[in-house]
């Protein structure tokens, strides 16, 4: 069977990552996606960068400037957005969508603002957006609660989703290091938005957050209603007082179900120094998903870098390989969340 055709649009860490892992391990992703994933075409703004990256790995991929080129091109079967922020992503993903192709995404706070409009208009058009790299970035947190825990009603999740803000945390503890001196260091080693009051705030946890809870509970995106607070006023002595009374501070993103409505909400947490999440430290991510049939499950890994999500990205180009190749009459939904679960259950203020 012929390969399927991506367009990459956005060939930064995770656009050159995504170009890496395909082509180090095409003979696994071809035997699991029942066919070969074929990069037709990429959109960067630096066409010069983008053709040293792919001599690199022996590619000659053509590139252009203009991402429209590449969302109206006919053979191209799915489009990768790698862009990040609103404008133009979101346009570009609803005319890729408008132009009947399959969209794969890391840009949570694009679906975390505007997810309910664009799994919508999806839907109209029978095309799938999955989006397993905007969450906790190579830890498969997505497809875990789509379909690892698909038996199970949901209770709650409580996670570490940003890894800068836990670098930060985890080195004003045990280097004793000021928070501006940590947070240079993060967007040095690139885990940093590009807007780092993003992180900081607890705005990019959220975003996350919400991805999951629409998820876990089946109702639509609601991230205007989080609660959301952020590290940017704790000090070292609030980490090192909470450390001698046997706690460690982490910024932590939680949404429960309760009898009424569900909570979600992003702030600083102390946790027994006992537990395993406490002890997840530096860039790491972790989830622990409360299922009523399987209880507690902790999920860990990197949050983010070049080949950790593009690991995500990947896997959800295998993912809609797989459903583009079925027969559209037989196809399993895609659904970010169930229309018809409880689509007005509220979010309860703090
Ligand atoms: N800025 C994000 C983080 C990147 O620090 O976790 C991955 O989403």
């Amino acid at each position: 069977m012929q390969s399927i055709k991506v367009g990459l649009i956005g060939f930064g860490t995770v656009g050159s990552g995504t170009l890496h892992v395909l082509q180090r391990n095409q003979a696994e992703i071809r035997g699991r996606a029942g066919r070969g994933i074929e990069i037709a075409m990429i959109a960067a703004r630096n066409a010069e960068r983008a053709k040293t990256i792919q001599a690199q790995v022996g590619a000659s991929i053509p590139v252009t400037a203009d991402a429209n080129e590449l969302v109206n091109r006919a053979d191209i079967d799915i489009v990768v957005e790698l862009i990040g922020g609103m404008e133009p992503a979101k346009s570009l993903v609803l005319q890729a969508i408008a132009n009947g192709k399959h969209v794969v995404t890391a840009n949570k706070a694009l679906l975390a603002v505007h997810g309910t409009e664009i799994f919508e208009a999806a839907r109209a058009k029978g095309v799938v957006v999955a989006y397993e790299a905007a969450v906790a970035g190579g830890i498969p947190i997505i497809k875990a609660l789509r379909e690892g825990l698909a038996a199970n009603r949901i209770q709650w999740l409580a996670g570490i989703i940003n890894g800068t803000t836990n670098f930060i945390l985890s080195e004003m503890r045990g280097k004793g290091l000021d928070f501006g001196t940590v947070l240079a260091e993060a967007q040095r080693l690139g885990y940093a938005e590009a807007d780092p009051t993003f992180d900081i705030e607890g705005v990019d946890a959220a975003h996350k957050l919400t991805l999951m809870s629409a998820i876990a509970f089946g109702v639509p995106v609601q991230f205007d209603k989080a609660h959301i607070e952020g590290i940017s006023k704790l000090q070292a002595a609030d980490i090192k007082y909470a450390e001698q009374l046997g706690y460690r501070i982490k910024l932590l993103g939680v949404t429960r179900r309760r009898e009424n409505g569900i909570e979600l909400r992003v702030h600083p947490t102390l946790i027994p120094s006992t537990r395993l999440i406490a002890n997840v430290e530096g860039a790491m991510n972790a989830v622990v998903v409360n299922g009523d049939a399987v209880g507690s499950t902790l999920f860990y890994g990197k949050g983010a870098g070049s080949e950790p999500t593009a690991s995500a990205v990947v896997a959800d180009l295998v993912d809609v390989t797989r459903l583009a190749t079925a027969d559209p009459d037989h196809r399993v939904p895609y659904l970010a969340f169930q229309p018809d679960a409880i689509t007005n259950t509220p979010v309860l203020p703090i």
